[in-house]
């Protein structure tokens, strides 16, 4: 049986990514595109990447600071996307380390790499933490029970053991003990550096949308 907490990172597993045609396994050739049709594009790859566990960006790598300084990096599910907001999305434990270091600088950096694509995107967001308001309600009440079980564990996320624990039980539908502990993260950002490696010359841009014109600037790699 599959542990709860796997459920809860790939719970989209069952949709059928490999018959979507919007990524192909090859290089991303950024000389295709104008600043806006790439937004488009990487707007497109956001969305298909909440809703299917096989995109090389349903998971991303979120980087916080602690409050004595140091960089921390862990995995997490990408669960929203918002172009128009410009906003990307995970869920989260309030008791756990990269809460509190959203306390104390509410900065984080987003990070995707996929070696198969040979591409990296970065963003540098601003972070709001939903709790118990009605962006985290609509976002538990969207929730899979699989997901919900790792939110009624009775050890905070990082609390040390004596062994492994066992799998969390997986809750009734009516069961909502998870919530108090259950937060959307939601990642404001206006910027993307995108980097394509290709053997005949890297292509690296800093798309903005900061402004109603969505621009971009090529940088070197
Ligand atoms: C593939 C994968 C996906 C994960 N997704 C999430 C997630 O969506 N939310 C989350 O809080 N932790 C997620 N985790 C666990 C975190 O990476 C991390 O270990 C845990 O949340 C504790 O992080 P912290 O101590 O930095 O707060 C995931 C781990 C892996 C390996």
């Amino acid at each position: 049986m599959q542990h709860p907490a796997a459920a809860e990172y790939t719970y989209a597993s069952h949709v059928c990514y490999e018959k979507s045609s919007i990524v192909k396994n090859s290089a991303w050739d950024l000389s295709q595109y104008n600043a806006l049709s790439f937004w488009d594009f990487c707007s497109l790859q956001f969305h298909e990447a909440i809703v299917s566990a096989k995109h090389p960006f349903h998971i991303a790598t979120v980087s916080t600071i602690s409050s004595n300084g140091d960089p921390r990096s862990r995995s997490v599910v990408l669960r929203h996307f918002d172009s128009n907001t410009h906003e990307i999305a995970f869920h989260t434990d309030i008791r756990s380390p990269k809460l509190k270091d959203l306390r104390n600088c509410r900065t984080a950096c987003l990070h995707w790499y996929n070696p198969a694509l040979r591409v990296q995107i970065r963003l540098i967001a601003s972070a709001t933490a939903h709790h118990q308001d009605s962006r985290a309600e609509q976002a538990w009440h969207a929730s899979r029970t699989t997901s919900r079980a790792c939110y009624g564990t009775p050890s905070p996320p990082g609390t040390t053991m004596t062994q492994f624990p066992a799998a969390p039980t997986i809750p009734d539908l009516d069961d909502h003990s998870g919530y108090a502990h259950f937060v959307v993260v939601v990642c404001h950002f206006e910027e993307l550096d995108v980097l394509a490696l290709h053997a005949s010359g890297h292509q690296r841009v800093l798309l903005s949308l900061k402004h109603d014109k969505v621009s971009w600037s090529i940088i070197a790699p």
